[in-house]
């Protein structure tokens, strides 16, 4: 199951996403985490150590892996949402996977795959969204099961709603400080994909007594509230370089992080429902944009007898195109 942190600049997502993950791997064999931002700051967070690579920058790589043995796309080139074939290759959220093994900066049972940060070329000329291409062919090739843990942290605002990654979370959390313009997102949000309101909830972060919970209750309702996070005295200490103060904040936190847990392992996915909209989603984005650049229709000819289950039943025919 897949969860995203989502909410304003500066709300806490990446703080919140940091604890979750390291509070669900404390229970859980194995958690696979994506820094979707690219001011990424989620190894920092997790005080990850190594060398960061990035899935912006090896998308060619990365997807000439991807693509497997497939043959239906012949000369086309493949996009960030071009649907899986039966004869490509996915990805499994454990440690060996070989996709996480070569781009994961692995610690423990942690996993972080990271999108990529703007280079020196990218000035005046780079779209956010190609940063996020690699990562999002990743997560539509993620063959990820109910009791798997996938935790990312996202760009500030409603960003993620504008490429893929708007149906490819089973749960979203958005953090909001109790503030008007940070709970708007959480509003806006909604108002833009109202069928993902149900699995889309909110954390109260940074607050500061009853009003500020009275507040957010009652700006969002109190049955979309996961809990609140009071504004903790361990995070200045954790800013300032002490990494064991994100562990106490973890501690002090933990029940909110309960309820998180047992909210994403509630969901379940439904992947006929999830291909419907990755196929949308790649024609509209291919009769947009795609399709007049490269000159081709590169929504057509595509595999349609791939589904899911059928792959993760590992019933596929090796040989099919
Ligand atoms: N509960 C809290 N108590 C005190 N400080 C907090 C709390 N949550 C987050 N912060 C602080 O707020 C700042 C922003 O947090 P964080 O980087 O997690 O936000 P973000 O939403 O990921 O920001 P960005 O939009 O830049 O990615 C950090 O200095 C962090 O330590
Ligand atoms: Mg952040």
């Amino acid at each position: 199951m897949r969860i995203a942190f989502l909410g304003k600049g500066g709300s806490g997502k990446t703080t919140t996403s940091a604890s979750f993950i390291r509070h669900a791997a404390a229970s859980h064999p194995f958690v696979l985490a994506l820094d979707a931002d690219v001011n990424a700051h989620l190894a920092g967070a997790l005080a990850l150590e190594g060398k960061i690579s990035q899935l912006g920058a090896h998308y060619s790589e990365l997807t000439s892996y991807l693509k497997g043995k497939r043959t239906d796309l012949g000369d086309k080139p493949m996009i960030m949402t071009t649907p899986p074939s039966l004869a490509s290759n996915f990805v499994r959220p454990t440690a060996a996977d070989p996709l996480i093994t070569r781009y994961g900066l692995q610690q423990g049972n942690i996993a972080l795959l990271t999108v990529g940060k703007y280079e020196q070329e990218d000035v005046g000329s780079a779209c956010y969204h190609g940063k996020l291409e690699g990562a999002i062919s990743v997560l539509h090739h993620l063959l990820d099961g109910d009791n798997d843990i996938v935790v990312a942290d996202n760009t500030a605002g409603t960003d993620s709603i504008a490429t893929s990654l708007w149906f490819a979370y089973d749960l979203r959390v958005v953090v909001v400080e109790p503030s008007k313009k940070s709970v708007q997102v959480y509003k806006d949000f909604i108002g833009l994909v109202p069928e993902l309101a149900a699995t889309t909830y909110v954390i109260g972060n940074k607050v500061e007594g009853p009003e500020d919970e009275a507040f957010i209750n009652d700006q969002v309702g109190a049955d979309r509230v996961l809990g609140f996070i009071t504004l903790s005295r361990h995070l200045k200490r954790f800013e300032q370089g002490d990494t064991t103060a994100l562990e106490k904040f973890q501690e002090e936190q933990s029940q909110v992080f309960d309820r998180v847990l047992a909210t994403l392992k509630a969901q379940k996915r439904d992947w006929t429902v999830y291909l419907e909209r990755l196929r949308g989603t790649h024609t509209k984005l291919c009769r947009d944009w795609y399709d007049s650049y490269y000159g081709l229709k590169l929504d057509e000819g595509l595999d349609m007898e791939f589904s899911y289950p059928l792959v993760i039943a590992g019933t596929q025919s090796p040989d099919k195109g």
